[in-house]
């Protein structure tokens, strides 16, 4: 079910550093009633001393990791990376301090089959979309879902512990050979496309790996999804800052249309 945003100032419960420069951020979000796998919010950083603050001006658009409801508010989670301005003012957010949150937001990840082997593809940051992917595959049937996480190296790799406590397979693949298999996440996905016949791939990450991941589907012939993670302003198809270049043609809004497209629409040489 596809709920209306909702627009509040929530309660920051913990923002904890876990590895390199990734942050899990807890808030607790008055009114927030549930989300669906691939959707996301608009975050607006900067929250100083309890008082509200509008630097930067953009809000930056961030998965929707899990959440869970309580008489309060819902507690939202979100997993990020500190990458730049927007990020590194949301690191300084305290527990007691507020945050606008404006969410849920996009066209989320279609229903798993229960039929079909889901792989769910994600790479650095992208595996915050996936993770209430694999939590209603874990539901739908034993075997329904196999996780494929990649990072630069194991103190980059996000959520590992949280996948593997899900009646899910997890394999992880590091480029430094860190943590799991060294090289990159596509290579187990070539080798799970090749054994598992019935397979789909569900997948988010740096536009390199889902291109990479686009091009298996493509070559095994199964269904291939993405979540696309452009730079977004407003989030809710105004700016037209977030456009992505379509194969037929035009652009699609990653916010307004996605951020999760089937990949055959995407025009993987035009996406920057
Ligand atoms: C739908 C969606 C969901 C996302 N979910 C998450 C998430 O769960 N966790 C998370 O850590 N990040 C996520 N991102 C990416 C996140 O929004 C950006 O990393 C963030 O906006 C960067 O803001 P900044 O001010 O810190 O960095 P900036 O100062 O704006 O940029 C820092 C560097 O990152 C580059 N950059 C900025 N935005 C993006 C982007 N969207 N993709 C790739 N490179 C970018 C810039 O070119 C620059 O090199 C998501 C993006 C989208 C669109
Ligand atoms: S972010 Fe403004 S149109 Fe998509």
């Amino acid at each position: 079910m596809i709920r209306a945003p909702l627009r509040a100032d929530a309660s920051v419960l913990e923002n904890e550093a876990m590895g390199a420069a990734n942050r899990r951020l807890r808030l607790l979000v008055p009114g927030f009633e549930g989300f669906e796998p691939g959707q996301f919010a608009m975050l607006s950083p900067g929250a100083v001393g309890g008082a509200l603050r509008f630097d930067p001006l953009l809000p930056r658009p961030m998965a929707i990791y899990r959440a869970s409801s309580g008489s309060a508010g819902a507690e939202v989670e979100i997993l990020y990376k500190v990458s730049g301005r927007g990020t590194a003012l949301l690191a300084q957010a305290r527990p007691g301090e507020q945050i606008r949150f404006v969410g849920p937001l996009g066209r989320p990840f279609p229903d798993l089959r229960s039929d079909r082997v889901a792989l769910l593809v994600g790479g650095g940051t992208g595996v915050a979309s996936l993770y209430e992917l694999a939590v209603r595959g874990a539901r739908l049937r034993a075997g329904a879902v196999r996780v494929l996480l990649g990072a630069k190296s194991a103190r980059d790799l996000m959520g590992h512990a949280d996948f593997s406590s899900l009646a899910v397979a997890v394999d992880v693949s590091t480029e430094d050979g860190s943590l799991g298999e060294r090289g990159l996440v596509t290579e187990p996905l070539a080798r799970w496309l090749a054994d598992e016949p019935a397979s789909d791939v569900y997948a988010c990450g740096p536009t390199a790996m889902m291109r990479a991941a686009a091009a298996l589907a493509l070559r095994f012939g199964r269904r291939c999804f993405v979540s696309l993670e452009n730079p977004m302003a407003c989030g809710f198809g105004v700016c037209l800052g977030c456009a992505a270049p379509r194969r037929d043609g035009g652009f699609a809004l990653v916010c307004r249309d996605g951020p999760v497209f089937d990949a055959t629409i995407v025009d993987w040489e035009r996406l920057a």
